[in-house]
């Protein structure tokens, strides 16, 4: 099945498909893996009750919401916070490849790094859906350890419908990683299926 990106407009215009709206949220970090290898940045994505990796958000219903406030529901009933999405916010439409009639939209927001541990403990305490259609926040390793540990080995787990390409686009346009690191990345992860 092929896969089409949309602007937002074209996408809401176009009938007879369900919507999903799903957000990156991510921030800058000065922490350091055993104090010699710095994070960079956090980045949250979250293990699915399905197993699969992907990003918080869910369907949203276009007739009784706009994309935007119901993404805000979902990351409420989620990760247990109220963030406030806007248009701004929206970076991509597309016609999902696994699922037909349905459009992913994707998102992106910046938060400060206390925030983003309010969020992960949020996740844990006020989530109604904590244990249930979400098993846990995980941050995105953005280094190189040796042998593919790290970026590659995260990339080689399964992740849910279009989510590890929305991945590897908020990286690469929230200029988290370097498009070199991004490729290379990438290649040390397709070694590892095989
Ligand atoms: P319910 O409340 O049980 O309906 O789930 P939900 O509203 O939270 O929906 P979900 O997050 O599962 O998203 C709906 C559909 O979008 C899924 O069936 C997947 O096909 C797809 N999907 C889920 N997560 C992501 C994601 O992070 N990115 C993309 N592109 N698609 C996703
Ligand atoms: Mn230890
Ligand atoms: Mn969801
Ligand atoms: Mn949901
Ligand atoms: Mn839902
Ligand atoms: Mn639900």
């Amino acid at each position: 099945m092929t896969e089409q990106t949309l602007t937002r407009e074209d996408a809401l215009a176009s009938k007879g498909f369900r919507h999903a709206c799903h957000i990156m949220l991510y921030g800058d970090s000065s922490a350091k893996l055993f104090e010699n290898i710095p994070i960079k940045h956090i980045v949250l994505m979250q293990m699915r009750f399905d197993g699969l990796l992907g990003f918080p958000g869910g369907l949203v219903n276009t007739s009784k919401e706009t994309l935007e406030a119901g993404l805000s529901r979902e990351i409420q009933e989620e990760v247990g916070v109220a963030i406030d999405v806007g248009v701004v916010d929206h970076v991509s439409s597309c016609s999902s490849s696994s699922c037909p009639r349905l459009i992913t939209h994707f998102y992106v927001k910046k938060m400060t790094e206390a925030e983003l541990k309010d969020i992960e403990r949020a996740a844990v305490c006020s989530a109604s859906d904590h244990g249930l259609e979400v098993l846990g926040m995980v941050r995105v390793p953005l280094y190189f350890l040796k042998k593919g540990g790290g970026l590659p080995y995260f990339l080689s787990h399964s992740f849910v419908s279009n989510s590890r390409e929305q991945l590897l686009s908020g990286l690469q346009s929230c200029s988290l990683l370097s498009q070199e690191e991004l490729e290379e990345a990438v290649r040390q992860a397709e070694q590892m299926r095989r």
